[in-house]
């Protein structure tokens, strides 16, 4: 059996769409029917900024229905709609018409929320914890205890990028677990929506003296979350405002210069070196496909934390907006070029397979 799926083969080349052969789950995975995804910024780093092994097929995640699955399958079953974030292999992109993946990626979409409004959610939900946990050294107890309150609760943490979609996954989250000094760095456009998901103050980076503004009212910042990692407008700010004993934690890739539809990004990944850190600075750079080497995320994260917040409403997913396209390689094509052009607080999703 063989199914589409489409290909980066080359940087900012036209991306197409070749037959792949479907594999068939073994022991834990199951094999999905791709209904919806989104094109994430990875997308366009693979595409445009050579972060792929061409040809790559595209896509990491997924959101359909479960049509087949492996005789140590436990908690899925044939028929169940699914989401999730998964990347390591070709046969786990989400950016074709069959995916084969382990369980423990998956989850069950919760009743109360839409297919497009799932693909918004797992990679920046899995960054969040991530990157909390592990760069930040910030506690996200799982199940949290009823009387929960972070040691850090009233410490402020700086997100910058604060309408981007993983700064409203950390707005939502860190708010769930009692951090209540979270400032968010976005577009003024976007700041009463940043207030409604757990943002106490709000600031725009389009503000020529937003690092004064910032040193002005909050003095000493502990921790920054620059779920940006634009090297002139987020890094370089960040590099003057922390001091001595600040975590800062940057998502990588480093960009120089972004995408656009006429010109190929420029992309670095050396933290330390990309700005003059004062000296006690700890700068962490982030990589959410090492998120299973916390093995309690391993375990839990997408089948059990992710559909449970989404559930209670303490997570709302992203806004989306939904990318139209003859077939699935159109619909790619133009989620890439859309990304090229822009996008401001909204994720792309797009319709995979035709069914
Ligand atoms: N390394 C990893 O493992 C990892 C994991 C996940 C994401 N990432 C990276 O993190 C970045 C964000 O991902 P995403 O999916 O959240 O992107 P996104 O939602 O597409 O980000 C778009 C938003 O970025 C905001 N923005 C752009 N430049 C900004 C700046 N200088 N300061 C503050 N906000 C700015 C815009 O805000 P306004 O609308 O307010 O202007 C816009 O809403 C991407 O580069 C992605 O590749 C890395």
């Amino acid at each position: 059996m063989h199914h589409a799926a489409v290909f980066s083969v080359g940087p900012r080349a036209p991306l197409e769409l070749r037959q792949v052969t479907t594999p068939t789950p073994v022991d834990d995975q199951l094999r999905i029917l791709n209904e919806w995804t989104s094109t994430q910024p990875f997308d366009i780093h693979k595409a445009d900024g050579g972060l792929a092994q061409y040809p790559d097929i595209m896509g990491d995640g997924s959101v359909g229905t479960v049509v087949e699955v492996g005789d140590q399958v436990k908690r899925l079953r044939v028929g169940d709609k699914v989401f999730g974030y998964m990347w390591k292999t070709s046969q786990e992109r989400g950016h074709q018409t069959y995916a084969v993946t382990h369980e423990r990626f998956l989850a069950k979409i919760p009743s109360n929320i839409s297919m497009p409004e799932a693909a918004t959610v797992p990679t920046n939900f899995v960054t969040v914890f991530h990157t909390v946990t592990s760069a930040l050294g910030l506690p996200l107890p799982w199940p949290k205890p009823d009387s929960y309150v972070p040691s850090s609760t009233s410490d402020a943490i700086l997100i910058w990028g604060g309408s981007s979609s993983v700064g409203q996954y950390a707005l939502q989250i860190l708010s769930y677990y009692g951090y209540s000094n979270l400032i968010a760095v976005g577009s003024a456009r976007h700041h009463a929506h940043l207030k409604t998901l757990g943002a106490s103050k709000t600031y725009d980076y389009n503000d020529s003296n937003i690092v004064s503004q910032l040193q002005r009212d909050l003095g000493n910042i502990p921790y920054f979350f620059d779920c940006i990692g634009s090297v002139s407008s987020s890094i370089l700010p960040i590099a003057q405002l922390a001091n001595n004993g600040s975590r800062v934690a940057i998502l990588l890739p480093l960009i120089f210069s972004p995408p656009t539809p006429t010109s190929a990004p420029e992309y670095g990944y050396d933290v330390a070196t990309v700005a003059d850190w004062a000296p006690g600075v700890r700068v962490t750079s982030v990589r959410t496909h090492a998120y299973e080497d916390n093995e309690q995320l391993a375990r839990l994260l997408q089948p059990e934390i992710m559909p449970a917040l989404l559930q209670a409403g303490v997570v709302r997913p992203n806004q989306y907006r939904i990318i139209e396209g003859k077939d699935i390689l159109e619909r790619a094509e133009n989620a890439l070029k859309a990304l090229r052009e822009g996008v401001s607080g909204e994720k792309l999703v797009w319709k995979v397979a035709d069914v």
